[in-house]
């Protein structure tokens, strides 16, 4: 069998929100320190305690939105105990992740400075499970208020006049687990309180994003929207592709087996079930979808590299993990009516990390990768993609798609088509009709492929999966025909 596709160019589905492209940085393992945080006295070059490198890195992926300080570390996290001289901050131990001591050296003032350093919107999750709703009501106060109060005084004091710009802010992290193992009914009535004194103050207009649902869990959807979907802009969702048993074992990031391949690609379109399934939900307490479905943390997670601390969550980054990126883009963009952010987890050294460091050295990630070729995608108007013919992808008695195509026109005009093909052995060709539009003048092609289906990067070989050129493309016409070499990413770009 063939793979067609339809592209109309001329029928347009929506906005493809930039924020789908967010990351989530968590005080855990060597996420903030050493990945992203090495003090401004490090001999690893630094902007007021950022490191160059990983900066300059990230910078090239426009990020839009960072999540931050947790997950789990959230709900633990005293927001006073990171502001003030760093000195004198108070040291903690991060209970959940390898409880190894958090000198809180990287706290609000930090993660702003990142934040604008990137030139990234900052999404703040508050604690929930072991913090005040006084606590939470000071922090927003403490960041955004613009004024004479106790809170914007000792911003003042700790060396920021001006307050900063927050849309973003989290009320608590998986309530039903980590973040205080909450039922869905206490949850929404304390997502209520809490809600109540994230203010407003002057022109900063707060988005609050209520803690949403693990996996398929429905009913904490149905809960929260019946009883606070009033109160809310956004509601999230968590949801990890695990090829294995969470406790028993998730397998490894490099593990060649295609046993794994597969079951974690099928794991990664399942997704898309998930997205339905609480939109769904969603929709009959928000016909109008008003409320955004928040995807803040998603992304690949294996058994930890070997020797490494268990509760570093440090792993290893293949081509399968930028096939898992690529499809899970594709399939926000199919949902771009309701899902308006995503956050992977996590941007370095820990989950399906963009950047790998170890200590001064730092490695780009084939999930880097994919982030920076998808960036066109970013705020761009999605096309209608209609799929013709598939091949499959079978094995061991099951099946998924081989062969995953999306489009999005940008302003400009320029059309952007990406492919994921998931296939560890056979090419594919790919037939692509070009509806509604004229004339195409000029295709450019990138693909990001390997030979080995555990290819990676590594600090001796950083260039091993990395972007090249694609050159298997053929314009007769309106047709575009491609040739796919097995697990390979694409992008096209027609003008
Ligand atoms: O990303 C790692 C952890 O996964 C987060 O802290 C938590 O929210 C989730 O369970």
């Amino acid at each position: 069998m063939s793979n067609e596709a339809i592209i109309h160019l001329d029928v347009e589905k929506g906005e493809i929100n930039p924020n789908i492209y967010g990351h989530f940085s968590e005080h855990l393992g060597r996420c903030i320190y050493e990945g992203i945080w090495v003090g401004e006295d490090s001999d690893i070059p630094n902007t007021k305690g950022i490191r160059n490198d990983v900066l300059e890195a990230l910078r090239n992926l426009d990020i839009p939105v960072l999540r931050w300080p947790g997950g789990c570390f959230a709900d633990e996290y005293h927001w006073k105990d990171g502001v003030g001289p760093r000195s004198e901050r108070k040291r903690m131990v991060n209970t959940h992740w390898g409880g190894v001591v958090e000198n809180n050296h990287f706290g609000t003032h930090e993660f702003m400075l990142l934040c604008e350093l990137l030139q990234c919107e900052p999404y703040i999750c508050g604690n929930v499970g072991s913090g005040t709703v006084q606590e939470m009501q000071e922090w927003v106060e403490y960041m955004t208020f613009d004024g004479e109060s106790p809170m914007a005084n000792w911003r003042k004091q700790n060396g920021r006049e001006e307050p900063w710009s927050l849309t973003y802010f989290g009320v608590g992290n998986e309530n039903w687990g980590c973040g205080g193992h909450m039922r869905p009914e206490y949850y929404a009535d304390l997502y209520r309180r809490y809600q109540t004194y994230v203010r407003n103050y002057g022109e900063n207009k707060i988005y609050k994003i209520a803690g949403g649902a693990n996996v398929d869990d429905y009913r904490w959807t149905e809960v929260l929207m019946r009883e606070a979907a009033h109160l809310m802009d956004g509601l999230s969702l968590h949801y990890y592709t695990i090829p294995g048993d969470f406790w028993k074992g998730k397998g490894s990031a490099t593990d060649p087996s295609e046993d794994q391949w597969f079951i974690t690609l099928k794991k990664a379109l399942h997704i898309d079930e998930l997205i339905t399934k609480h939109s769904t939900i969603m929709d009959q307490y928000d016909p109008q979808k008003r409320v955004s479905l928040i995807i803040d943390e998603w992304g690949t997670w294996f058994d930890v590299e070997p020797g490494t601390n268990p509760g570093f969550l440090y792993q290893q980054n293949t081509i399968r993990d930028a096939l898992v990126a690529g499809l899970h883009f594709h399939i926000f963009h199919n949902h771009n009516d309701r899902v308006q952010m995503a956050n992977i987890a996590q941007m370095v050294n820990v989950l399906q990390a963009m950047i790998l460091t170890d200590k001064d050295k730092m490695i780009l990630t084939p999930t880097y990768h994919v982030f920076e070729m998808f960036k066109v995608h970013q705020g761009a108007t999605r096309l209608s993609v209609d799929t013709v013919s598939s091949q499959a992808y079978e094995y061991n008695g099951e099946s998924i798609p081989a062969v995953n195509v999306n489009a999005s026109k940008n302003q400009d005009g320029t059309v952007n088509i990406s492919l994921c093909h998931v296939h560890p052995h056979d090419e594919s060709e790919v037939t692509l009709d070009l509806r509604g539009i004229e004339k195409v003048s000029d295709v450019a092609g990138r693909i990001l492929t390997a030979n080995e289906s555990n290819a990676h990067n590594t600090f001796e070989k950083p260039d091993h999966v990395a972007p090249q050129n694609f050159e298997d493309v053929r314009l007769s016409g309106h047709k575009l025909t491609v040739k796919l070499p097995p697990m390979s990413v694409a992008m096209l770009t027609l003008r």
